[in-house]
């Protein structure tokens, strides 16, 4: 597939057919996930692919009980906003794969030599290292469109990340940053409306 062709195809595809990924086709969405660019040429990330049920579940209980426990405000749209944002956030359970996204901590050039620290730099620096995560795992999703998957990156689920990252026997080093749901997808949602070019961009020059 051209890659033009493969970013107008994507889309978040939130409803997947049972059948299982072969291993081979994840860590190939892996493999073309860990060619993006990084910081300082880091490559920060740690994977995790996960196809076991029970531990899905496990997983997505975990976050549905995250969200339960914040207080709800007055508004009259609260239990639905609740409910709305807990199905965005577990939908994950159903998917026939995911693949966790963490990274470890980079090591700027300039941390060597000045007397601000590492997370000032990367405040300072807008986030390389979440830049960098999010560089890899829209690589994965254009790599599942390429092999005929829908996928969908989730962040909704990382309110429950202390806990997720015990489950998924994560390193203490590597730190969360997101699920990619992968399966051959059972519902395509309408397309979204793309934004005009002309509204989006200011040229200067
Ligand atoms: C950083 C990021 C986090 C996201 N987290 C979630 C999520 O937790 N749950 C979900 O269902 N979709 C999530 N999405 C998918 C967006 O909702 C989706 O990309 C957006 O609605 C546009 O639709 P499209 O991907 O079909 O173009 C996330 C997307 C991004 C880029």
């Amino acid at each position: 597939m051209e890659l033009k062709q493969a970013i107008e195809k994507r889309s978040s595809i939130r409803v997947y057919k049972q059948d299982p990924v072969p291993l081979e086709d994840l860590k190939e969405m892996v493999r073309l996930g860990s060619l993006a660019p990084s910081v300082a040429n880091y490559q920060p990330w740690k994977f995790v692919i996960v196809t076991d049920r029970k531990l899905m579940r496990d997983m997505a209980a975990k976050v549905a009980r995250k969200i339960e426990d914040i207080p709800a405000n007055e508004s009259r749209v609260a239990k639905n906003v609740k409910s709305q944002v807990e199905w965005f956030a577990t939908f994950f359970q159903d998917a026939p794969a995911i693949i966790a996204v963490a990274m470890e901590q980079y090591e700027s050039v300039l941390e060597k030599g000045v007397v601000i620290d590492h997370d000032e730099i990367n405040r300072q620096r807008n986030y390389p290292d979440f830049q960098s995560a999010g560089a890899c795992i829209q690589n994965m999703l254009l790599a599942a469109v390429d092999m005929d998957y829908g996928a969908c990156w989730l962040s909704a689920p990382m309110m429950a990340k202390e806990a997720l990252s015990k489950m998924l026997g994560l390193e203490e080093k590597y730190k969360l940053v997101a699920f990619v749901a992968v399966g051959r997808p059972d519902r395509i949602p309408q397309k979204k409306q793309a934004r005009d070019i002309d509204e989006m961009v200011k040229v200067i020059g």
